[in-house]
């Protein structure tokens, strides 16, 4: 694999500025930032400090006032709309805090989805979220509806929906807080173990145990990178990890 490849996705001096009236609100400033395959980022920082607005800029959701964001190597902001939603069906996966499952769909239903938008046919969609729904410990349970499931199911279901078919990056905002935190850790720990064969991810959380498992560790306040601690313990076979 390339260097380029390697490197999933790259900050490069990002801004992300909206107009308030006569005023200028400044969500992200000046942001560089290097995230390798294999690595797991936690973002931290108060309300209105630019965590959404980080993931969404990597996400191709949003594009950079100034600076660029690339993603195994795209400027994200120079893809046509169709190449950009392919960006999100096929290499970024998100999950959100809120359940944002499709409550008429099943678990595996709900999977498939972004493989039978991205024009997987029915058949193979539904074994790529068979695997994926394993993937995350819910062999079993394909056919429940989300309300047959408990919360952190339910979360579950939306990490294999993230991953379904060889995404390469998941964005995370929040996605323990509505959690327990026994149940928020698990989360938490099927996250880690996608980094660990070879994705990456970048999860906002306000929950410091959460940093624990982290490779790299951002701060973020008032839209300005405060901190960035990179974080050498975190690969395999760390005491008290249950992965
Ligand atoms: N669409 C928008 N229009 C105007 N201001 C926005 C918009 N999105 C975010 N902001 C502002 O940018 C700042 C950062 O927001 P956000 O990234 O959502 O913060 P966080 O996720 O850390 O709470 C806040 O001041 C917010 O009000
Ligand atoms: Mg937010």
């Amino acid at each position: 694999m390339s260097d380029e490849a390697q490197l999933l996705v790259r900050l490069d001096r990002v801004t992300r500025t909206y107009a308030d009236g006569s005023s200028t609100v400044v969500a992200l400033a000046e942001t560089t930032m290097d995230i390798p395959a294999g690595r797991l980022v936690t973002v931290m920082g108060p309300s209105g400090s630019g965590k959404s607005t980080l993931l969404s800029l990597i996400g191709g959701l949003d594009v950079p006032t100034a600076g660029r964001v690339t993603v195994l190597g795209r400027d994200v902001a120079a893809l046509s709309p169709v190449e950009q939603a392919r960006l999100r069906r096929r290499v970024v996966g998100y999950v959100f805090q809120d359940l944002n499952l499709l409550p008429g769909l099943t678990a595996e239903e709900n999977v498939a989805l972004p493989l039978e938008l991205d024009g997987a046919s029915y058949r193979s969609a539904a074994t790529a979220a068979r695997e994926a729904l394993a993937r995350v410990g819910l062999a079993g349970k394909e056919s429940r509806f989300p309300a047959q499931l408990s919360g952190g199911e339910q979360q579950r279901v939306a990490v294999a929906r993230a991953l379904v078919g060889g995404r390469r990056v998941i964005l995370a905002d929040e996605p323990t807080g509505a959690l327990d935190s026994a149940t928020g850790r698990a989360v938490i720990e099927l996250l880690r173990r996608f980094c660990d064969t070879g994705g990456s991810c970048v999860m906002v959380t306000h929950n410091p145990a959460h940093a624990e498992v982290a490779d790299i560790v951002v701060r973020l306040r008032d839209g300005v990178v405060t901190e960035v601690e990179h974080r050498t313990n975190q690969r395999v076979g760390v005491p008290g990890r249950t992965a």
